[in-house]
Order: C-alpha cells, then sequence, then structure tokens
C-alpha cells in the first residue's frame, strides 16, 4: 500500500477519532504513552518544535504549554482542522498540511522534532527519519514514539486469567514486513453504547522489526541517545483497568536521537 491510500484512510478515521479522544477514551495515549514520552523529553521551553503527525493537536497543545514554539503537520486535513479549531490560545500552532516524507521546510527549521505514534502508520519510515534529520539544526533531536515493534506483531493474542487480567501475550510472525494489513478497531475505553453507533477505524499497519527502526535512524545519521518503554504503575492500572496489559509487555517503544552538532 502506498502512502497516499495509507493517508486515505487516516481522513477516514479523524472525524470519530477526534470525537473520542476527545472525551477521554484514548486511556493508552493518556494515562501511559504521553505521559512517559513528556517525561523523557528535554527542555523545549523556547525551541522551535515540529510534531510530525500530529492529528487533533493534542500531544502538539502539551508541546506548546512547556513552552515550544509549535508547527503541526499531517496529511489529514479534517485532524488538521480539528486541531486549528481546537486553538484558543495567543501563542498559536501553526498547522500545516503535508506528509513526513517530504517535509515543506528548509534545512534546519527546527530545534526539535516530535511523532507521537505516527512514523509506524505510514510506508516509507526511512524517508521520514531522513526528513526530519534535514529540518532539524544540528545538535537538534527527534523523539518518536511507535507501536512497539517486538510486541505489536501481526500475530498477537492477549491471554487473560480466570479474573481477567492480563498476563501473557502470544506473538508471531515477528519478521511479516508486508505492508497494509488493516487493522479494525475502537477504543475500548469507550462505551459500548457509543462504539455501537460508530464505524470502527481502518488503520493500515506498516510493521517493521527492531533491527529495521534502529538501522533506519543510523542510517539517516543519527544518534540514539534514550530509550522508552512505558508501562502503568499499579495505582494506574486500578483507575483505568483497560491498561494493566501494559504491565505485561511494552506496548510502545519510545525513541530520541540527536543530529550530530557538527553535521
Ligand atoms: C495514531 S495517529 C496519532 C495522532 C497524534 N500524534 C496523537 O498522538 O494523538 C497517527 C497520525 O499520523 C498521521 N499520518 C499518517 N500518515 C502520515 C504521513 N505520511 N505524514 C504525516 N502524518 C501522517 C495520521 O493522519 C494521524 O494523525
Amino acid at each position: 500500500m502506498d502512502e497516499r491510500r495509507a493517508a486515505a484512510y487516516w481522513e477516514r478515521n479523524a472525524e470519530t477519532w477526534t470525537l473520542l479522544v476527545r472525551q477521554g477514551f484514548d486511556v493508552y495515549r493518556d494515562q501511559v504513552n504521553t505521559p512517559a514520552f513528556l517525561a523523557a523529553l528535554p527542555d523545549v521551553s523556547g525551541l522551535r518544535g515540529l510534531d510530525v503527525g500530529c492529528g487533533e493537536g493534542h500531544n502538539t497543545r502539551l508541546l506548546r504549554e512547556r513552552g515550544a514554539q509549535m508547527t503541526g503537520l499531517d496529511v489529514s486535513t479534517v485532524f488538521l482542522r480539528a486541531a486549528a479549531g481546537a486553538e484558543t490560545s495567543a501563542a498559536r500552532i501553526r498547522y500545516l498540511g503535508g506528509s513526513a516524507t517530504r517535509l515543506p521546510f528548509s534545512p534546519a527549521t527546527f530545534d526539535f522534532v516530535t511523532a507521537f505514534m505516527s512514523l509506524m502508520d505510514l510506508p516509507d519510515q526511512q524517508t521520514a527519519i531522513v526528513e526530519a534529520f534535514r529540518v532539524l539544526r544540528p545538535g537538534g533531536f527527534l523523539q518518536f514514539s511507535i507501536t512497539h515493534p517486538c510486541f505489536g506483531t501481526p500475530h498477537r493474542r492477549l491471554l487473560r486469567d480466570a479474573e481477567g487480567m492480563a498476563y501473557a501475550v502470544e506473538l508471531g510472525r515477528y519478521f511479516d514486513t508486508k505492508d497494509g494489513r488493516i487493522e479494525r478497531w475502537l477504543f475500548g475505553a469507550a462505551p459500548p453504547a457509543m462504539k455501537q453507533g460508530l464505524a470502527p477505524f481502518e488503520i493500515p499497519v506498516f510493521h517493521r522489526t527492531l533491527s529495521d527502526w534502529l538501522n533506519a535512524i543510523s542510517r539517516a545519521g543519527f544518534i540514539l541517545e534514550y530509550t522508552g518503554e512505558p508501562y502503568a504503575d499499579d495505582e494506574t492500572a486500578r483507575r483505568f483497568p483497560n491498561v494493566q496489559d501494559t504491565q505485561v509487555v511494552s506496548y510502545f517503544l519510545h525513541l530520541r536521537c540527536r543530529k550530530p552538532a557538527t553535521a
């Protein structure tokens, strides 16, 4: 599946996605993934930042709240309209349409680039990482989160005990990197009555192995400086039972890599 077809799926997902995340139903993002991402983020106050695959802008706004001058970029016009519609702050975020693989910016425009759960949603991840490298100033960094390549394999089945607690995950087809398989789901935390009236998301999957990701980073010229595998603490798992399964294996992988100051 090529990038344009993948983008068309996201355009169709965007309205329902925005509706549900703005009511707090993406508990994995809000309770586990984004807090860990932000905890690992260097100080961005006063820096020029680009958020690639910004969606409806939730995480871009959190970066703005940390004092960064933000630009958000996405392929979906529906997402971008929702993001722009949420702008109430005087320090406005600039939102632009475009692809991660052809960033509409000159070299060395940004001090940092983020991509929250977006790079695994496009086929040519190597080019997206090379593009992030190009638009960063020397010494700048790219920090991104993806579905964990080792635990988000094409075959994956969560195992629960008699009490309904997740305790293991059956994994397979790790080396199957065939593009464009479609996953269909809605956020598990959304009430069944609400989900009944909604068509499930259709998400094209571009699975890569861990080595593919790490090699893409070093081929682009980056130096890897941080790796994170977030999971819910016991208190969070108690308050939000949906995310208890993140204590079994990590669903997300966070990487931060730096463009050498001499590049
Ligand atoms: C899982 S959503 C994440 C959205 C947002 N970053 C968040 O964390 O809430 C993936 C996003 O990647 C975007 N996307 C997919 N392909 C893209 C591409 N080629 N270039 C830029 N964004 C893309 C989608 O439109 C969608 O907004």
